[in-house]
């Protein structure tokens, strides 16, 4: 049997699955071109793709003997999930165990944003710094203002829960209502999205990337948010129209944005990082060395369950 992996990834997944298959990843400091993606799957049981990969059905009708898609990110809106379900392939992904690291990079980028941490990182590096004035750097208080979050599955649960330390009142919206015990754990009550985006003072985004959920912030409802509001990304770009974004952040009608994530990735809308209000970071949510190396062993485990002729742990789909 046969593993291709088509960007290095951390080696605990790689030594599990080299103890068992014949292993090929592809090294280079590059992406593949999609004629040497085809031509590197056409003969492999497995893949573990990467987010960046369009897995669409070019990619899987080469791959003819592929058993199992194993993304090693727990989104998986690269993937035709329906047209490899169809042919009889398993689509996984990695779930869990980037919660608390992407958490984590929502609310650097909330704290980054609303205390201008990276203006004031240069103004200083750039030798500004005569001593402390009362109006240097004024920023946005963090402490009992509203976080509205968009998705409350296990990341938005998990930038709630740091919420409550902020002494926040949170607001959420999610396709479904979340269970009474849940709401009180996160002090959380659930609204329409209008309201959650006319009444936060932060916003949290944490929804897949869906046909639904494509532009669910579009221009009419970006419009709704507060002049004071600060908006944070860390799902998947598309879910906000980023240049009705960009104009609102350019015309000052909201006060700033952090982005993990990009609609065109790895484009920005053109201007987006000549702002002083926005913070943009290059698609980090889950990049520590610890869950990192979670995700390799999880597509390792995922990987080894299809090709031993079990049901994969984290299939997409159920
Ligand atoms: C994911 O796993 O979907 C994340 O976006 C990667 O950081």
């Amino acid at each position: 049997m046969k593993v291709f992996v088509t960007y290095k990834i951390p080696d605990e997944g790689l030594k599990i699955l080299s103890q068992k298959f014949e292993l090929e990843v592809h090294e280079e400091e590059r992406f593949l071109t999609k004629e040497e993606m085809l031509e590197k799957i056409k003969d492999v049981d497995a893949v573990i793709t990467q987010l960046r990969d369009p897995v669409d059905k070019e990619f899987i009708d080469s791959g003819k003997r592929l058993k199992i898609i194993a993304n090693y990110a727990v989104g998986y809106n690269n993937i035709d999930v329906e047209y490899a379900k169809s042919k009889g392939i398993f689509v996984t992904n990695t779930p869990g165990v980037l919660t608390e690291a992407t958490a984590d990079i929502a609310w650097a980028l909330i704290l980054a944003v609303a205390r201008k941490i990276i203006p004031a990182d240069r103004f200083v590096r750039e030798g500004k710094f005569e001593g402390w004035k009362p109006k240097l750097f004024l920023g946005y208080e963090i402490y009992g203002k509203t976080l509205g979050i968009i998705g409350m599955g296990r990341i938005g649960q998990a930038v709630a829960r740091r919420a409550l330390g902020f002494g926040m009142k949170v607001i959420y919206h999610n396709r479904r209502r979340l269970p009474d015990d849940i709401e009180k754990k996160y002090k959380a009550d659930y609204v329409d999205l209008d309201y959650l985006l006319k009444e936060s003072d932060f916003i949290s985004i944490n929804v897949p990337l869906t046909k639904e959920t494509h532009h669910l912030l579009n221009k009419e409802k970006l419009r709704l948010l507060k002049p004071t509001a600060i908006l944070v990304n860390t799902a998947r770009g598309p879910v906000v129209d980023e240049k009705a974004l960009y104009e609102l952040l350019k015309e000052g009608k909201i006060a700033g944005a952090g982005f993990d994530v990009y609609e065109n990735e790895p484009q920005l809308t053109p201007g987006l990082e000549k702002l002083d209000n926005v913070v943009v970071l290059p698609h980090i949510g889950s990049a520590t060395c610890e869950t990192r190396s979670k995700m390799s062993v999880i597509v390792a485990e995922n990987v080894i369950d299809a090709l031993e002729g079990k049901k994969p742990r984290n299939l997409v789909w159920d």
